[in-house]
């Protein structure tokens, strides 16, 4: 049995100097080809909230849905290592509560590791969740979940107070035992002295090309919404357009007639046919 890829290969990754790809996933399809098209590592956002469930923030992600997306995840995949995202207040009550809820991402959902966000005060928690042999990914710099107290997702660090303060904060994660750093909407200058300072690759997303890895979510690399389309992301299709494309020209051809045709149909036996017109 193939085994999947684990924190040891990404840092040996790190050491290398190979930059490491990561995507977003929700569900077993847009997983199986992220796989196929070679992804290592694949994060089950609480992205999901907004780009799947269509809630207007990460705050209402329960881990329930969580759990049921990131247990899809690991169904379509391999060789990948799955990381499940923390949902709020899945661990911000306190150490237990987070190595519990940490526990089931990995033994019901079948995650290899977790995400959390925050940096010192998180620190604590962090550890717990090592000691118990649970591999933390940190979040910093826009940190969704705490969008009410941010007040909007706008570039984070940009004072020299504001700057430290993450810059410490990543120490404190890694001190504390993460393998990775999310570093999320943070000027690029930051994110590179982050990547220099600390030993654990960090994983850009709007935080410049000096990361050792960069993670998009995938509906915003594939271009699924026409409206969507943050500064940091870059759209390497239009699938939104292909897909409105092929179910107006599917609705069309069922309205007039041409869709299914005799190739997407199932013809009977011409004697068996005649047999059961005699019959019915
Ligand atoms: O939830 C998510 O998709 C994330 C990435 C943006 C890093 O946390």
């Amino acid at each position: 049995m193939e085994r999947r890829i684990s924190i040891s290969d990404l840092k040996a990754m790190k050491k290398r100097g190979e930059r490491i790809a990561m995507l977003t996933a929700y569900d077993y399809s847009f997983a199986r080809l992220a796989e196929e098209a070679g992804v290592p590592f694949v994060l089950v956002g609480d992205s999901l909230g907004m780009v799947v469930l269509g809630y207007d923030s990460t705050i209402p992600v329960t881990m329930d849905e969580m759990l049921h997306h990131v247990k899809a995840v690991v169904r379509g995949t391999q060789r990948v290592h799955v990381v499940a995202d923390m949902p709020f207040m899945s661990y911000q009550a306190g150490p237990q509560e987070a190595l519990h809820n940490a526990g089931r991402m990995l033994k019901e959902g079948g995650a290899q590791s977790v995400k959390l966000e925050g940096g010192r005060r998180v620190a604590d928690t962090v550890r717990v969740l090592v000691d118990a042999g649970i591999p933390v990914m940190g979040h910093l710099g826009l940190t969704p979940q705490s969008i009410n107290q941010v007040g909007g997702y706008k570039v984070q660090g940009k004072t020299p107070a504001a700057a430290v303060k993450i810059v410490n904060g990543a120490v404190a994660l890694q001190q504390a035992g993460a393998y990775a750093i999310v570093l999320e909407t943070v000027p690029a200058q930051l994110a590179r002295v982050i990547t220099e300072r600390v030993s654990v690759p960090t994983i850009g997303i709007g935080a410049g090309p000096d990361c050792d890895g960069q993670v998009q979510v995938i509906h915003d690399m594939l271009g699924l919404f026409a409206d969507i389309a943050p500064k940091h992301a870059k759209r390497y299709a239009r699938l939104g357009e292909s897909v409105v494309d092929a179910v107006r020209q599917y609705s069309a051809e069922v309205k007039d007639g041409r869709f299914p045709s005799d190739r997407e149909s199932f013809i009977m036996d011409e004697s068996a046919f005649s047999e059961m017109t005699h019959l019915a």
